[in-house]
């Protein structure tokens, strides 16, 4: 079985990881990376693929950066072609990137099987591009594996069959705690941020990342959560690895950071796990990080109204508080009062959900 695995952007390199090592040594599976290039900066890229073990592309497409509709097109385009020569008999897509709702269409365009991971998701908010793309994707996808019950209901709802949707666990919590053990015999002096840890000598500290459209593109929205952070600045120093999204944004807006806000570069998988593991709590508008906080027992603040992922905020560390100023700031005293989360790990992630998915896919081949 010849089988397309589809990354694009920085969520999907943690996901296609765990699925691309556990198909080694299957016989009869021929797995092939496809890089969308929809994230190209070394920071964005190869930074994880290098600490992800992942070999390089089988296919780099290129896409690069657009408005939605030229980068959506381009990789359509691109993956088209690759589809035609490789005749594969299945695409995985993961995740809910452009790079997803893109392939999973001409995938299914050419009658080539799709298998989405990370299916079933939905913050109800059509404002959020990933939204469209996760609806998209699920109204064409053949296999729906599922990261939490909620996306089981969701899929049921938007009329999946039972046979088709399996609730296997998360793949990227399958890389996270790949991670932790791999950072635990590692020589943390190799990691670039070492030192930085080590000046704050054992202080508490946060780790922040903003990167949503929502939060970063609208002046008056991001002036609020800057006055915020650098309120709880006084308190605690910040380290925020600044997405190129956020730094054109800043720029733009000409929006000055208090001292203790700690700016870096984007960070590799490793040396950003190095850092929010040991943070007092995490403030973040990623889906991601909501999921490996809760995977971890870290305490997180979500600057989002909704989110996609609700056991985290039903079993796990999450706490939801949107982007006004006085809410923001609240959710930081409520999770220093201890009154936060305390969170359990939610059911199946437990590291094994790529193994089950290729046990389902190897049955139904
Ligand atoms: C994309 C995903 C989002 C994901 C995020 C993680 C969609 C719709 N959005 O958003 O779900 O959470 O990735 O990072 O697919 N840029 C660079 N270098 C790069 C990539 C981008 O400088 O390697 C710049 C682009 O020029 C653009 C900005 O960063 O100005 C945003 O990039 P883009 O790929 O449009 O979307 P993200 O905000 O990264």
């Amino acid at each position: 079985m010849r089988i397309l695995l589809v990354a694009g952007a920085r969520p999907n390199f943690m996901k296609i990881a765990p699925i691309f090592h556990a198909a080694s040594g299957l016989e009869g599976i021929e797995c092939l990376i496809v890089h969308t290039g929809q994230h190209y900066d070394y920071e964005m890229s190869q930074a994880f693929f290098d600490d992800l073990e992942l070999p390089k592309p089988d296919f780099f497409l290129e896409a690069g950066s657009g408005s939605h509709a030229e980068q959506t097109a381009k990789i359509m385009v691109e993956f088209e072609g690759v589809c035609r020569e490789q005749k594969p008999d299945l695409v995985i897509v993961v995740g809910d990137v452009n790079s997803t709702l893109a392939c999973s269409i001409v995938a299914k365009k050419m009658w080539i099987k799709v298998a989405h991971v990370e299916a079933g998701l939905r913050s109800f908010d059509l404002d959020m591009p990933e939204e469209i793309n996760r609806m998209v994707t699920d109204a064409i996808s053949d296999y729906f594996f599922v990261t939490e019950e909620s996306a089981v209901a969701n899929l049921e709802r938007e009329g999946k069959t039972a046979d088709q949707v399996y609730f296997v666990g998360h793949v990227m919590i399958d890389n996270l705690l790949r991670q932790v053990e791999k950072l635990k015999s590692l020589d943390r002096r190799a990691l670039g941020v070492s030192k930085l840890k080590e000046d704050l000598q054992g202080r508490d500290y946060l780790f922040l990342t903003l990167h949503r459209p929502s939060n970063v593109d609208d002046e008056k929205v991001f002036s609020g959560i800057v006055e915020a952070l650098n309120e709880i600045a006084e308190k605690y120093p910040i380290l925020f690895p600044v997405h190129p999204r956020t730094e054109k944004m800043m720029q733009k807006f000409g929006l000055k950071l208090s001292d203790n806000i700690v700016q870096l570069a984007p960070l590799g998988f490793r040396e950003s796990l190095f850092l929010w593991q040991d943070a007092a709590f995490v403030l973040t508008d990623s889906g991601g990080l909501q999921e490996e906080t809760t995977a971890l027992g870290v305490p997180c603040i979500t600057l989002r109204e909704n989110t996609e992922r609700p056991i985290t905020v039903e079993v796990g560390t999450n706490l939801l508080c949107g982007s006004r100023p006085a809410d923001i700031l609240a959710a930081c005293a409520k999770v220093e009062s201890g009154k936060g989360r305390q969170g359990r790990v939610p059911p199946l992630w437990d590291g094994k959900a790529a193994e089950r998915i290729w046990q389902i896919l190897m049955q139904d081949s």
